[in-house]
């Protein structure tokens, strides 16, 4: 028997600033499958991962919310556990990268880079939020493109013309957190010397550890040279301060690879059986694997393993690269209701069905891949249910009826279960090489085989004549053994549906080793259900439950210690766009509750010559809705009607303040009357 292998793997760590979505997902559940596949095999493989919580938006968020950061990072991180648990997804720990264990290897890691004079420092200038009084980062710098003049662009580039350019180039510059103009400053800067590792990684990116075309675009970059890569941020940052540098934090990218090691640090010491130093060690004989997604490369196969050699440690073994989600081929859209919360997909459907269809859909190449949701339905019910369930669900009432639930020793198709065996070499090949996809169709491929072999021998038909009883039950022991070695083959993918068949079929914790084995003789339990079809009906409800969760996000975040958000002021629009928007008075006629909504109340709006019906996310500061009826409020009555899970809204009306119990519901002055238009 070879030795089991020890894999420490890992997936990319979540920002702490926001929900997990299905696009999130893809990479959690590949890796999960693969871990899974791995333990299944015997090998030790330990699955880790973290938040990823510093840096200025996690700090910024938790000032609009009124609370400290560590709060925001506590809560976020109970909420992303939960979505992770729920869907299976079984790390072996969950950490953050606000947690001791980071900061000091983080430190220990700086202090090895500067020892070994991979450190740099000079000064750099940027622009500086004078009513802040903090640098600001690209993103949150906001103007007019120079190259097309297209207002309310980014610091480093224009959404409408695609030009890139330095924040220093934009027009007009704007904070998108204070509204104030900024300033440009000088201040000192670290910066890891990457160039040092250029022939290093040369070396290393064509070691087999990447995908060809990651290696390839890789190449592009080293061919182009490295630069240095600039570590430090200035105060006020959340993060780790550096040592010996007061008021100069490390760049969240920084330490948040180094949070992979840290979760694995804070696991290791809370088990005797694993030692940290022989998984990291420059020596280590241990297996490294991160699960990223394509827009995160260059952090993983440059800088990653350029500050892992410098400071003395192993490299990874390989990194393996996904693509991106698209919902029916187009980005996820939250207007569309296709930017789907991990937590929204819960509440209606299975997460298995998720979790097989994403199987079946990913490969080892670098591809989006796309969650076509009639596709998904269809082949959730027609593979799931419809071929390997049913293999189950076909046989087990005879072998209850007939012979008291007792598997008889035969085998009545000796080849076709051999052929299960001769296949199980090239799936478990497909999961090893993470080609899901294939795994999925040659383990379907055996379930057509199955099912139609039970067809042929119809033992419901066999079961009406007389003297057919043994072959009935020999059929259907056949049967039994077959689903048996599907749910083997099936059990990194489908970890809920597998425990129940392992329920139904008496057996312990099932194992690849077990295919080799088969049951005889051998005492079921009774037959529950395993997975029911998916009702295209909730795919429906959960999309509309996405556009609910867009209409509350449309209400501001509260700002929590009372001071007005300043938004910065929207782009200029002429006239002629503005008359466009038909704004009305309306009187509220109604206002409710709405079952199953948390955020959103129904508003019954009499508009002079009509009457519309409204969802809006008010609810927080409108407790008593009632308190509303007879009020006059404006209305925006020409937005393009939506359709929510709880009806049409159409239009919207108009509210100020900065969210929670602070929204106030416009009204105009005595005297205005329903259907009057606002000017
Ligand atoms: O892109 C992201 O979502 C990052 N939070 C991933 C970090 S992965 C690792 F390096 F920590
Ligand atoms: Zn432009």
């Amino acid at each position: 028997m070879t030795e089991p292998r020890k894999i420490l793997v890992t997936s990319a760590l979540p920002y702490a600033n926001g929900s997990i979505h299905l696009g999130h997902m893809v990479e959690y559940i590949q890796t999960d499958i693969w871990a899974r596949f791995q333990r299944l095999r015997g090998n030790q493989c330990l699955y880790v991962c973290a938040d990823d919580a510093h840096g200025s938006a996690i700090m910024l968020r938790a000032e609009r919310q009124g609370i400290t950061p560590e709060q925001l990072i506590d809560n976020v991180k109970r909420e992303h556990s939960a979505d992770f648990a729920d869907f299976g997804v079984a790390f072996d720990n969950f950490h953050s990268t606000h947690a001791e264990e980071n900061r000091e290897l983080s430190r220990a890691i700086y202090l090895k880079l500067r020892e070994n004079g991979h450190i740099a420092t000079r000064p750099v200038t940027q622009y500086f939020d004078p009513d802040k009084q903090m640098f600001l980062a690209d993103r949150f710098i906001k103007g007019t493109c120079p190259k097309c003049g297209s207002a309310d662009q980014y610091g480093d580039n224009c959404e409408k013309c695609g030009a890139t350019y330095a924040p220093t180039e934009l027009k007009d510059p704007k904070s998108a957190i204070s509204g104030a103009t900024p300033v440009l400053r000088e201040s000192e800067h670290f910066f890891f010397k990457l160039p040092d590792f250029a022939e290093m990684l040369k070396g290393w990116t064509r070691s087999g550890a990447l995908q060809e075309s990651v290696a390839n675009k890789i190449a592009e970059w080293l061919d182009a040279g490295l630069q240095e890569w600039d570590i430090s941020r200035d105060a006020p940052y959340f993060g780790f301060e550096i040592p010996d540098a007061p008021g100069k934090y490390f760049y969240v990218w920084l330490d948040a690879p180094i949070g992979y090691m840290a979760s694995f640090k804070n696991l290791c010491d809370r088990r005797d059986d694993l030692d940290f130093d022989a998984y990291w060690n420059k020596d280590s004989t241990a297996e490294l694997y991160h699960f990223i997604g394509k827009d995160i490369v260059n952090f993983h196969a440059l800088f990653w393993p350029a500050m892992l050699e410098g400071a003395g440690y192993r490299k990874p073994t390989a990194l393996s690269v996904h693509g991106f989600l698209t919902v029916d081929g187009q980005k996820m859209s939250k207007s569309r209701g296709t930017f789907i919360k991990a937590r929204t997909y819960l509440d209606h459907l299975n997460p298995e069905y998720l979790r097989y269809y994403f199987a079946a859909k990913l490969s080892r190449h670098v591809e989006d891949i796309d969650l076509n949701l009639e596709d998904f339905v269809q082949k959730v019910n027609s593979d799931l249910v419809g071929k390997v369930v049913n293999i189950a669900s076909r046989c087990a009432g005879f072998i209850h009826k007939g012979n008291a639930g007792l598997l008889v020793d035969a085998q009545a198709a000796p080849e076709l279960e051999a052929a299960f065996r001769a296949a199980a070499p090239s799936i478990a090949e497909a999961y090893e090489t993470r080609d899901f996809g294939r795994a999925m169709r040659e383990i379907m491929a055996l379930a057509d085989r199955a099912n139609a072999w039970i067809a042929d021998k119809a033992p419901w038909s066999l079961a009406k004549q007389d003297g057919k009883a043994d072959e009935v039950q020999a059929i259907c022991a056949q049967g039994i053994e077959l689903f048996r070695q599907l749910a083997i083959l099936l059990k990194p993918v489908l970890p809920n549906l597998t425990a129940a068949a392992e329920a139904f079929l008496n057996v312990a914790p099932l194992t690849w080793a077990d295919l080799d084995t088969r049951l005889a003789n051998h005492q079921l339990n009774a037959f529950q259900p395993l997975l029911t079809r998916i009702e295209p009906a909730k795919v429906q409800t959960m999309i509309d439950a996405s556009k609910e969760d867009l209409a509350a996000q449309a209400a501001p975040e509260p700002a929590g210690n009372g001071e007005l958000t300043k938004a910065p002021l929207a782009e200029t629009i002429d006239f002629d766009t503005f008359s466009k928007v038909d704004l009305r008075i309306a009187l509220i006629e109604k206002a409710e509750f709405v079952e199953g909504a948390d955020k959103l109340l129904r508003l019954t709006l009499d508009i002079g010559d009509a009457k519309r019906n409204v969802f809006s996310g008010i609810k927080s500061a409108y407790p008593e809705p009632s308190q509303l009826e007879g009020r006059l409020t404006l209305y925006v009555a020409n937005l393009a009607p939506r359709k929510m899970k709880f009806g049409v809204s159409e239009g919207m009306v108009l509210a100020a303040g900065p969210g929670g119990s602070e929204i106030h519901l416009l009204s105009p002055d005595s005297g205005a009357k329903p259907g009057q238009r606002v000017m």
